[in-house]
């Protein structure tokens, strides 16, 4: 777990040192104090910009008068030390720097051997609302974490298709080879991308049963859901590739025409049902709505985390107690104690410190405006 916290010249924080002794760490404290910035510069660990996507540049202490750019440093296990900054004088590209142990590392997206950030923020309240590829990226940041191929799946997939689109407006007659191959590309990892999310939200899914059950948040199913999908039963991964080239194939034409790939994994969305409403996330309160979010979380925890994982996995929860009533703050809470051994870590936030009374014995509080000396 995370040992140790410490922050040089981000946003709002000049400098912070924070011990940490506990599975669950709870940050409290006024609006604007600071808890937000404090959980984005550990969501900087993960792959990505942090949990509010924004550049580097933009996280330096703009009240500072030195702008000698910012750092973001974990000790994990009290031995290793992992540490994400940005020196604007020196990286005039503006882009950070990350070192494991002090050694410069090629992409922080190699912290992920290590560590692996997954989080609810305000933001994601929206989640069922957004278009889907915000549902998607949810669901890869799941993938991510136990499978560290899928963001190079993700990423040559998404390239194959923007040269395969590009090569069918410009010269479709001239490149019918280079054609193939890309469609064999993406072919290969779309179908390797799909199953890996699919097989992901199965796990998720598991032990979920149906009615009242007063020991988990809420049972739902969790699912992939488009055309492309039926594919994903069609027997061995081999048959069910070429299934999907021979559609690129035959589609041509057509996606020439649309300037988009009308068939694929890029086209199907998230799909999260809500058992005892018999309904789907979208169509549920958002109360609700961030019920299913945590119990996704918390089932990954359960099913997902094991004790002796070499990558820990921290769950930020930004002010997600916000909607949430007395009885299903005690559950998340009773889980999260409940499953100790795990190798995970959650770190709260919320205005009020009586919202997190049930975790009493088992987190270390923080006033925030007492670290941030404001
Ligand atoms: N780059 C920055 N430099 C200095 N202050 C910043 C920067 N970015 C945000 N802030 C300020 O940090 C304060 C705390 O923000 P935040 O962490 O979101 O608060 P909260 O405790 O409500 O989550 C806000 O007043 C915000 O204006
Ligand atoms: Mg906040």
């Amino acid at each position: 777990m995370i040992t140790k916290l410490r922050l040089y010249q981000f946003r709002n924080i000049d400098l912070l040192d924070l011990p940490i002794t506990k599975k669950n760490i709870v940050l409290f404290g006024e609006n604007g104090s600071g808890k937000t910035n404090i959980l984005e510069a550990i969501s900087l660990f993960s792959i990505g910009k942090g949990l509010r996507n924004e550049s580097a540049y933009n996280m330096g202490n703009m009240a500072s008068e030195t702008k000698t750019g910012w750092s973001s440093t974990i000790t994990l296990n009290e031995n290793l030390k992992l540490q994400t900054n940005l020196e604007p004088q020196l990286d005039l590209s503006l882009k950070r720097t990350s070192k494991i142990q002090g050694e410069n590392i090629r992409s922080h997206t190699h912290f992920s051997q290590w560590i692996n950030v997954l989080w609810i923020t305000p933001e994601t309240d929206q989640l069922f609302l957004d278009p889907p590829a915000k549902r998607r990226k949810f669901v890869d940041r799941f993938v991510y974490a136990k499978d560290v191929l899928h963001l190079k799946r993700v990423i040559n997939f998404e390239s194959a298709m923007r040269q395969r689109l590009k090569l069918l407006k410009t010269q479709p007659k001239l490149n019918d080879e280079w054609l193939t191959a890309l469609e064999q590309t993406i072919a290969e990892e779309g179908v390797a991308l799909a199953f890996a999310r699919h097989l992901l939200l199965e796990d998720l899914s598991k032990f979920q049963p149906r009615g009242k059950e007063q020991g988990i948040l809420t049972p739902f199913t969790a699912k992939m859901d488009g055309p492309f999908e039926a594919l994903l039963t069609m027997g061995s991964s081999l048959k069910i590739e070429e299934a999907f080239r021979q559609k690129l194939y035959e589609n041509r034409a057509r996606d020439q025409e649309s300037g988009i790939t009308l068939f694929g994994p890029h086209r199907s969305d998230l799909s999260v049902t809500h058992h005892m409403k018999g309904m789907n996330a979208f169509q549920c309160s958002t109360g609700e709505q961030k019920i299913l979010l945590l119990a996704m979380i918390i089932s990954f925890m359960e099913h997902v985390c094991f004790k002796n994982d070499q990558q820990l996995t921290v769950f930020l929860l930004d002010d997600a107690m916000a909607h949430l009533d007395e009885h299903h703050r005690f559950v998340l809470f009773h889980r999260l104690i409940a499953n100790q051994d795990k190798n995970f870590q959650a770190w709260f936030s919320g205005t009020d410190r009586y919202l997190f009374n049930d975790l009493e014995r088992s987190a270390d509080f923080f006033y925030v405006p007492d670290l941030v000396g404001k």
